[in-house]
């Protein structure tokens, strides 16, 4: 289904991604953990084409979508919708056009400047706030929202596109840990009802570790780690995160015991 190949990203004289390889063959929730400056964004941003690749393939079922252009490259990040920290809602319109606007694209300038939208995509984004358990959201100004609803938000206009896959950059970073639970359970079902990918860049351990199928941890650029979260042992997370002081920084709600040779069980109550 997915198939990425030594995708690399050259900075100046660095390289921010430096020959990743991962295939997904179903739609997976996969997260992506490592520090700050690992490469995260830069790779979700080449996914969906906001950041241009130095070199290397993004194979969708074959099809190398770097190499499209124009009407082609629109329509593949259509198909891989985007959500960020910072919810990116129009702070001042209210939540059913801030929804709406998932399928601006589509749409001609003249129709969009008078918020003439057709009924049946109201009627969707409707059903879709609904679903996200918000409707009673929908007139209000999306500034108004808690952070968590605002997220829901952002999900809700994602969806609006109808994607295959959804790439979230920190979805949670910005939220209270309840908050950031609900956000995390709206993906995962979406992920599980819908069968839609999502490909989150998560900055805590444990959250990787309760909604993924599948985690890659990388570090200065590469993949230095593949597997499942229960492969995510303490000397991986370390060799992810680097075993200094850093780390507890980076991986914010974890901290990692510093003795030679921890105790398993203590470590996995640790990082859990
Ligand atoms: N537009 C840019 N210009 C120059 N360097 C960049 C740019 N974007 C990211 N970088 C660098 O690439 C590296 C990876 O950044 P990023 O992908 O944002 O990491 P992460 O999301 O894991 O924190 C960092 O060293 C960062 O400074
Ligand atoms: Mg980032």
């Amino acid at each position: 289904m997915l198939d990425v190949r030594n995708l690399t990203r050259i900075f100046g004289t660095r390289a921010a991604v430096d020959h990743v390889s991962f295939a997904v063959d179903r739609p997976a929730f996969v997260g992506i953990i490592g520090r700050s400056g690992a490469g995260k964004s830069t790779l979700l941003r080449m996914m969906n084409r906001l950041t241009d690749a130095s070199s290397g393939q993004i194979l969708v079922d074959g099809q190398d979508v770097l190499a499209l252009r124009g009407a082609d490259r629109r329509q593949w990040q259509g198909n891989c919708a985007m959500i960020f920290q910072q919810f990116n809602l129009v702070p001042r319109m209210d939540v059913a056009s801030n929804v709406l606007h998932g399928i601006l694209s589509r749409r001609s300038t003249l129709a969009t400047m008078f918020n003439l939208w057709p009924r049946a995509d109201i009627l969707k984004a409707l059903e879709i706030l609904d679903r996200l358990g918000i409707a009673e959201q929908a007139p209000k100004r999306a500034e108004a929202l808690s952070g968590g609803q605002q997220q829901r938000v952002a999900i809700a206009r994602a969806l609006m596109q109808d994607p295959r896959i959804i790439l979230a950059d920190e979805p949670i970073a910005s939220l209270d840990p309840m908050n950031a639970q609900v956000v995390m359970d709206t993906l995962k079902r979406i992920n599980v009802e819908d069968g839609r990918m999502v490909i989150a860049n998560l900055h805590t351990l444990d959250t990787a570790r309760r909604y993924c199928d599948r985690v890659i941890g990388m570090r200065d650029g590469r993949v230095v780690f593949d597997g499942t979260p229960d492969q995510l042992s303490t000397g991986v997370a370390r060799d992810i995160y680097g075993a200094d002081a850093s780390f507890n920084e980076s991986a914010t709600s974890t901290a990692i015991p510093t003795e030679t040779a921890p105790d398993r069980a203590y470590a996995d109550r640790m990082l859990s």
